[in-house]
Parts: C-alpha cells; structure tokens; sequence
C-alpha cells in the first residue's frame, strides 16, 4: 500500500496547529476521532511533545496511518485503535491509564449522519475527563445559510454520494453539544471557508 495522502491536511495543519497550542496547552491525553489518513496527527504530535495523541478510526484507515506512524518515529502517537462511533467508545484508559483530556476531529461531523453525530457528542460525555476540551475542524453553516458558493457547492457533493451527510449548522451543533455539558469557548475561522469550534466540558 502506497502512503495515503491528503492535500487538504497539507494546507489546514498549520493554521490549525497555531490554535491547538494554545487550547492544548496544559492538555495530557488526546483522542483523536478519524484520523483518515494520519498526517494531522504525525504533524500535532511534533509540535506538541508534551501530549499523547491517540489515533483512531474505522479499521479500514488503520494501515495508511500506521505507514505515516512508521515513518515520523514519534514516541507520544499511539497506533490506531478502531472506533466507530457507531459502537460503544472502546476502553480508552488502558492506552495511558489516565482518562482522556482533549478530543479532536476534522472532517468528520459532515461525512457521518446526523444521528452518528449525537452518538459522537454521547462519546465525549462518556469518556472525557470534566475540564476537557474538544476542538471540531471543518465546515459549518450559519443561520442555515451557507458560508461561501464552493461551501454550497461542497455541500450537494456529499448528498450526491451520501443523503445522510452535509454541512451542519453551528446553531444545531452548539444546542447537541449543550444537553451533553459542553460549553463553547471559541468560534476560530479558519482558512478556505471552515471554523475550528473549541468546546470545554463542564
Ligand atoms: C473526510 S475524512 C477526514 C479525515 C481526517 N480527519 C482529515 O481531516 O483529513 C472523514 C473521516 O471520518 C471517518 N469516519 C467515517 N465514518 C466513521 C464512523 N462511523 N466512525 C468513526 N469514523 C468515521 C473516516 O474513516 C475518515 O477518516
């Protein structure tokens, strides 16, 4: 298997990362949910050393992370564990014997339906420490508009492939996130039209 690759990573992880340095600065454990094809978190876990980041996803994305984990001989990124967030959240304490205390995700919320999006928000009240932060990448809509036309146009690809996905709106997004006790602390936007959402759990 060739080593997979996102441009889309290639071009967001920097901006990214600026924020996450902050909001993960006194952060130990990090969750990572879909890590796709695993160059976020070879990139994260360099410039945060003082974190272990724990990769994850469906297990058919296992081998390509694990080629970028091969490559970057980084000690604080853990081997992928499969979770689906179609499944109970597994065991995630026996990696680092301590409860994880931030969650990160790019991408995700508008591939997976929405019913698989309450579970994904029901994952973080079940398995993240109080205190925690939970940082979102990626696209939203506000006041049920879109944000830009290749936002739009973005949007009527992925319901050409998929009717359950699409970009969420923020409103909907904050309301789930509320009734599962978290808070949000920042709306960052980021290039090419998305937002980074920095949640705290209370
Ligand atoms: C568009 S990709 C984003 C990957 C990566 N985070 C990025 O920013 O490039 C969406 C990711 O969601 C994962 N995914 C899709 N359905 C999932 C599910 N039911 N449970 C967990 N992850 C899922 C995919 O395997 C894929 O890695």
């Amino acid at each position: 298997m060739n080593r997979p690759f996102s441009q889309a990573c290639e071009n967001n992880k920097q901006p990214i990362l600026n924020i996450l340095i902050k909001v993960f600065s006194s952060s130990e454990h990090v969750l990572e949910i879909g890590s796709g094809t695993g160059q976020h978190a070879v990139f994260f876990g360099q410039y945060l050393p003082h974190l272990t980041w724990q990769t994850t996803d469906l297990a058919i994305n296992h081998q390509g992370i694990n080629i970028w984990l091969n490559e970057s001989i980084l000690a604080n990124v853990q081997r992928p564990i499969e979770l689906d967030l179609n499944d109970t959240w597994p065991d995630l304490t026996h990696t680092n014997n301590k409860p994880v205390d931030a969650l990160y995700t790019a991408n995700t919320l508008h591939i997976i339906s929405w019913p698989l999006v309450i579970k994904f928000f029901e994952g973080i009240k079940n398995n993240l420490a109080s205190q925690g932060s939970v940082c979102i990448y990626g696209p939203f809509n506000y006041q049920g508009k879109f944000t830009s036309e290749s936002n739009a146009n973005f949007d009527s690809w992925l319901k050409a492939r998929d009717e359950q996905s699409g970009i969420r709106d923020i409103e909907d997004i904050i309301t789930l996130a509320n009734s599962t006790g978290l808070v949000l602390a920042d709306d960052h936007v980021m290039p090419a039209n998305n937002r980074l959402l920095v949640f705290t759990k209370k």
